[in-house]
């Protein structure tokens, strides 16, 4: 099914029309309530961002299904990943929405991907969750798309951190300095988060399978923000967990923006006064207040964009440069970008 060109139907639903909603279901028989709370175009939170409905250009290029986006903010170039058979892995479109090209090297499943630059190198991260002979890894790949490194055992699945072997690795994200976070995995035995050195040694290690404070059950997103926390989308018990960058220390954990549906994607908005955070089952991207430094609290509300039924969106990304979020959605199977309003 095709849901192309969609354009995302933008709800607010803040605190006020919350509100609104409790009352209408103790008292059905305000109609007009209800029409105030289902149908009025006036918004009680604020607009923050709207849909780019010219992104991209040539939506044909998604033959597939895009898992993942990344934004190289050097170069402000697009990489979207998507799966299926007999179809370009990776699109690389521009800003403004051209298609530039597309590889495929060594990619079975992608499932997450992150443009990283460092002071040496500028790359692009894959995770692959196939379960082929390249499968189970995270591949490392020049911009133009030659495989520079593999961490993992390609074809594998596994738990061990010597050698590296992962069981359907979610996400990574690569700190300018090298650093490596990695979520492992989208579903599979492992259930972990752990960081690794520049060069690939493993600094420390969270999680495991379960409900406790620093369990997993399906870690799906990571991000970490510039006052040294990482965030974790800990999809399967809809919440976001939060550690200290260099001790891996439990900070705290927001689970009641949550309720009806797990976080499937972490990433920051340029200023980090936001975290942008997808749902996957019930097609919405929140824009959640980050908390100050030394304090984690519980998460908060500021903006909604509902997107349509079976959207599904995935993983998201920012660019950092002008704030533009891209999502990737499997049901509509397409990308689409949001521009800030200020
Ligand atoms: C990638 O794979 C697809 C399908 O197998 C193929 O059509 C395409 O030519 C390949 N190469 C590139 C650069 O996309
Ligand atoms: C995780 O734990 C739950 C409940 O204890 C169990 O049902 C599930 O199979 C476990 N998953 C893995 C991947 O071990």
């Amino acid at each position: 099914m095709r849901l192309r060109g969609r354009p995302g139907l933008v709800v607010a639903m803040g605190s006020a029309a919350a509100v609104l909603l409790l009352l209408y279901c103790a008292f059905p028989q305000w109609q007009v309530l209800r029409a105030i709370a289902f149908y009025s175009p006036w918004r009680i939170t604020q607009q923050l961002y709207k849909l780019d409905v010219g992104w991209p250009k040539h939506p044909e290029y998604f033959t597939g299904q895009p898992f993942c986006v990344a934004v190289d903010p050097l170069d402000d170039l697009v990489y979207v990943a998507q799966r299926g058979d007999n179809v370009p892995k990776v699109l690389v479109f521009s800003e403004e929405g051209y298609f530039l090209n597309s590889w495929n090297s060594t990619l079975e499943m992608p499932h997450g991907i992150s443009a990283v630059n460092t002071p040496t190198s500028s790359s692009i991260w894959i995770t692959d969750v196939g379960t082929g002979e390249y499968g189970h890894t995270v591949k490392q790949f020049s911009r133009s798309g030659k495989l520079i490194q593999v961490l993992g055992t390609p074809g594998k699945a596994g738990s061990a951190l010597n050698p590296l072997q992962f069981d359907q690795p979610a996400e990574i994200f690569v700190e300018q300095t090298g650093e490596i976070y990695i979520v492992d995995g989208d579903g599979g035995m492992n259930n972990r988060l752990f960081k690794l050195s520049p060069d690939f040694k493993e600094l420390w290690l969270r999680g495991g399978n379960g409900t406790g404070v620093g369990q997993f059950k399906i870690p799906h997103s990571v991000t970490v923000d510039t006052v040294g926390r990482v965030w974790v989308a800990d999809r399967g018990n809809k919440r976001i967990q939060v550690f200290d960058k260099v001790t891996g220390e439990w900070l705290g954990s927001w689970s009641s923006c949550f309720v009806e549906d797990g976080p499937s994607s972490v990433r920051f908005t340029p200023d980090e006064k936001y975290l942008i955070v997808a749902q996957l089952n019930i097609n919405r991207v929140y824009v959640l207040a980050a908390p100050p430094v030394g304090s984690i609290g519980d998460c908060n509300v500021v903006d909604t964009i509902q997107l349509a039924d079976m959207v599904k969106p995935h993983l998201v990304d920012v660019n950092v440069k002008t704030g533009a979020i891209y999502v990737a959605e499997i049901g509509a199977q397409q990308v689409q970008k949001y521009v800030p309003l200020n």
